[in-house]
């Protein structure tokens, strides 16, 4: 039910034709203070059109305006204040998301088409880098969160397993490679050759020519370069499989930047055609100095085409096969020049479509306050990290919990779960600091706390010996619950904000509060006392199960019913 709806419908009503439902709606807020009641309405605007004080017009209205779901209607100065009536609200919100559950929340903006979500996008024979495990839970996130307003989200891993690395990998491995390493442990072995190969580099300038030489016959299709190629991406792609597993990723595309090579010509011929590429330095270039951008680098003087010529003929396949209604690039925010310069090159070739596609960027994750880079080798492994993070939880959970029954899978959840919420909690623009101690904390703004508020609710409900789905909610109307039931009632919202601003964080945030509230809550109602309210408290504990699973699941977390 939209309460706020009705409060416009109503004010609409009395005002006649005056002003639209539509014209009040957008003006109805919420009123500063929790005392001043639940929905606002400024008169200040019809004060205007009706020529009159805005403190008259909201008497009148506050006189006139009554209806069965308002407890009270009151003017103060130029607002015209509700308040519902809580113990009808809170029956009705309550029985809708015991009837709807993981549905509760579910928009259709979206409207069943499709967006595009390029997101993860490791980069083949490099270990996974922080970096790439944002762009991966926020990814995943978005993708739920799109859906959850009834788009269908297309996910891509745009793999980065093409280009010059390729040729210093090869290079490397031919002259100092160990294949029984190799086959132990691939990641860390070639990371070892890649820090080899600039560690020598510097000393020998003529490695880089290898390299390139290397790379141009990869290009041209050499079998001895292509079979190290392909050997170094299976390697790969086993160990970020791994990673995918255990974050429970899963992808609709692999496409990653070698799938274009063969699509590449047509690009470069669509730009001749228009005549936009331009010479610099015994480069071909599109040309943005007019939008006052560096040249969006298209072909090297040797022929061999590059990140953006794949990311444009990228951009046209996902357009052609998935007809994007937006297309999203989670991609860290050193980027942010390469996304503009794609979407110009795109508009200078006449593609209005260029304004769905949307960069989301991102900051970085410190260690003690330094950025992580993978070439002087001072990476974090994220396989490592996630096993230290499912190794504090069990220790966690042993002390807390000894005897719950299945540890090793709650942990799994609680050390996982942990991690991602530590990363979503922050506007994803922000950079953030790594802890394990930090994320694992069961206290605070941690994923384990809402982990352990949901489970605690569960076990409310265990014990009430009531079946949840025999719940017959009651309206509840004091105070405690009215601050849970507002929050409830603010989840639709919520998502649709997380939507607009691609921001995962929006939910993160309102998953804390509404466990935040349920805690104090708890503490101070007696939830399984025997009265006739009963019912609709454990209703309101059962909502709120439901709501902080929904939202956790939106992130990307899992929610144990015990811990
Ligand atoms: N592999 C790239 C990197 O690690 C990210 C690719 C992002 N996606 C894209 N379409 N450019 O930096």
């Amino acid at each position: 039910m939209d309460y706020k709806r009705i409060f416009a419908e109503e004010i609409s009503n009395i005002l006649e034709d005056a002003m639209t439902v539509e014209a009040v709606m957008a003006l109805v807020e919420k009123p500063r203070f929790d005392n001043q009641g639940d929905l606002a309405f400024p008169c200040f605007t019809l004060a205007k059109i009706e020529k009159q004080a805005p403190y008259k017009i909201a008497e009148r209205l506050a006189e006139q305006l009554s209806h069965p779901f308002f407890e009270g209607v009151v003017a103060e100065g130029p607002y015209v204040n509700c308040f519902l009536n809580k113990s009808h609200v809170s029956e009705q919100v309550l029985n809708q998301i015991l009837v709807e559950r993981g549905g509760f929340g579910n928009g259709n903006i979206g409207q069943g088409k499709n967006i595009t979500i390029d997101f993860s996008s490791p980069n083949i024979a490099k270990p996974f880098s922080m970096g790439h495990l944002r762009s991966t839970v926020i990814g995943n996130s978005l993708a739920k969160i799109v859906e959850k307003v009834g788009y269908k989200a297309v996910k891509i891993n745009h793999l980065g397993d093409w280009g010059t690395q390729f040729g210093k990998l090869i290079v490397a491995y031919k002259k100092w490679g160990q294949e029984d390493l190799m086959k132990q442990d691939p990641i860390p072995e070639l990371l070892t050759l890649y820090i080899k190969f600039h560690e020598e580099a510097e000393k020998d300038s003529a490695l880089e020519d290898e390299a390139r030489l290397w790379f141009k016959k990869l290009e041209d299709g050499d079998s001895e370069a292509e079979a190290l190629w392909r050997w170094f991406k299976d390697e790969s792609l086993k160990e970020f499989g791994k990673i995918y597993e255990l974050l429970e990723v899963e992808f609709d595309s692999l496409a990653g930047e070698a799938f274009y090579n063969d699509k590449m010509a047509a690009t470069i011929e669509l730009l001749k055609d228009r005549d936009l590429l331009a010479e610099s330095q015994g480069a071909e270039v599109i040309d943005l100095s007019q939008e006052g951008l560096p040249p969006f680098l298209i072909r090297k003087s040797d022929g061999a085409t590059l990140y953006g010529t794949r990311d444009l003929t990228a951009a046209f396949y996902r357009k052609e096969n998935y007809q994007f209604a937006e297309s999203l690039y989670v991609v860290g925010q050193e980027q942010t020049l390469h996304f503009k310069q794609l979407k110009l090159g795109l508009k200078k070739m006449g593609f209005g479509w260029a304004d769905d596609m949307a960069h989301i960027p991102f900051g970085f994750i410190l260690k003690d306050g330094k950025k992580m880079s993978t070439r002087k080798g001072k990476v974090v492994l994220l396989d490592k990290v996630l096993k230290e993070a499912m190794e504090l939880a069990e220790k966690n959970i042993e002390e807390r919990n000894p005897t719950l029954a299945n540890k090793a899978e709650t942990a799994k959840m609680v050390g996982v779960g942990a991690v991602i919420f530590h990363d979503l909690k922050n506007e994803r623009m922000n950079n953030v600091e790594f802890s394990l101690e930090d994320m694992l904390r069961f206290e605070g703004a941690t994923g384990p706390y809402v982990q352990y508020t949901h489970a605690r609710g569960c076990s409310i409900l265990r014990k009430s010996g009531i079946a949840a789905d025999k719940l017959m909610p009651t309206g509840l109307n004091d105070s405690y619950s009215w601050e849970i039931i507002k929050q409830l009632m603010n989840f639709q919202d919520t998502i649709k904000r997380s939507y607009e601003q691609k921001e995962p964080s929006v939910i993160a945030k309102y998953a804390i509060s509404l466990a935040q509230d349920f805690n104090r809550y708890y503490s101070q109602v007696k939830v399984l006392e025997d009265d006739i309210q009963k019912e609709g408290r454990l209703a309101l504990v059962f909502s709120v199960t439901i709501v902080l699973k929904e939202s956790l699941r939106l992130l990307g977390v899992n929610t144990p019913s015990e811990m």
